[in-house]
């Protein structure tokens, strides 16, 4: 008995599908497709997905962070490339053995990449939306880690009070009126809760701050991604909190990141 296939798709078509639809690294693009899919039916499937506008990041089912390969699934926030700075301050301020959670943790890249990079931490990772839960899972679990779905801090174990050495967040801080201006592929295939941080963005980060010293161990840092027009009132977010801070940037990855340590005066 014979079976049909359909033809693969040639690298010269999809290059002209994927660039009519807009997509500026078209070649490059074709390359990732062609070297994921596990046939031709599976390729066509992926090309036309892609050409309709879904993140190709949602499409392959992963993204590249911090040279780890990270399960991505529909509806889930792509981990965005400028975020490996927080990773990166992440590691130097961490040391083996350290207590590490995840707050908001989207598909887990934050708290996965650090375990790659620190031997035998405790890893703890939480976000509100249940896609992003399974998703976080399936990158977490495998690196020791457990993940917890709930409101910021109400989904972590009580134990863990007072026990953080390092608590990574990128919450969503993008202001609500800024939503629009977003790329289509982040309006249309990425979670509102995930990119809307209300009227000025610092919504969510604010609630963080203002709890963060509660978990924090003594010495223990908060580390969260903003802009640089945000920083100043990420700033005042963590001295409200208790938090002595100071901001950190890199021009190259357009990345600011402020790092705060709970004031030894705070319980
Ligand atoms: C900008 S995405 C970042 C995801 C991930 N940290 C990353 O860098 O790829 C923000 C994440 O915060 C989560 N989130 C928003 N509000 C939350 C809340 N109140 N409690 C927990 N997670 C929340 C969203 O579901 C989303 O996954």
């Amino acid at each position: 008995m014979s079976v049909s296939r359909s033809p693969s798709p040639s690298f010269p078509a999809i290059v002209t599908r994927l660039r009519a639809a807009g997509c500026v690294f078209a070649e490059d693009e074709a390359e990732l497709l062609i070297s994921t899919a596990s046939g031709p039916d599976e390729l066509a499937v992926m090309v036309g997905r892609r050409a309709d506008g879904l993140p190709l990041e949602q499409v392959l089912g992963w993204a590249e962070f911090c040279g780890l390969r990270i399960a991505v699934e529909p509806g889930v926030f792509v981990p965005r490339r400028r975020t490996e700075f927080l990773v990166d301050q992440a590691v130097r301020l961490g040391r083996p053995g350290a207590v590490v959670v995840d707050l908001c943790c989207g598909s887990g890249a934050m708290g996965a990449a650090i375990a790659s990079a620190l031997d035998r931490i405790e890893l703890h990772a939480a976000d509100v939306e249940p896609a992003a839960v399974r998703c976080a899972r399936r990158n977490v679990l495998p690196r020791g880690g457990r993940v917890y779905q709930g409101d910021l801090y109400r989904a972590l174990p009580a134990d863990l009070r007072g026990r953080v050495d390092i608590l990574v967040v990128n919450a969503p801080y993008v202001p609500t009126e800024e939503i629009g201006l977003l790329p289509p592929e982040a309006r249309e295939h990425e979670p509102l809760v995930a990119l809307d941080g209300g009227a000025d963005g610092l919504d969510v980060q604010r609630r963080v701050a203002a709890e963060a010293a509660q978990w924090l161990a003594p010495g223990g840092r908060l580390l969260i991604e903003t802009s640089e027009r945000q920083a100043r009132r990420t700033v005042e977010a963590f001295a409200r909190g208790g938090l002595e801070s100071r901001v950190v940037a890199c021009e190259e990855r357009y990345a600011t990141v402020v790092i705060g340590t709970k004031r030894p005066d705070r319980l």
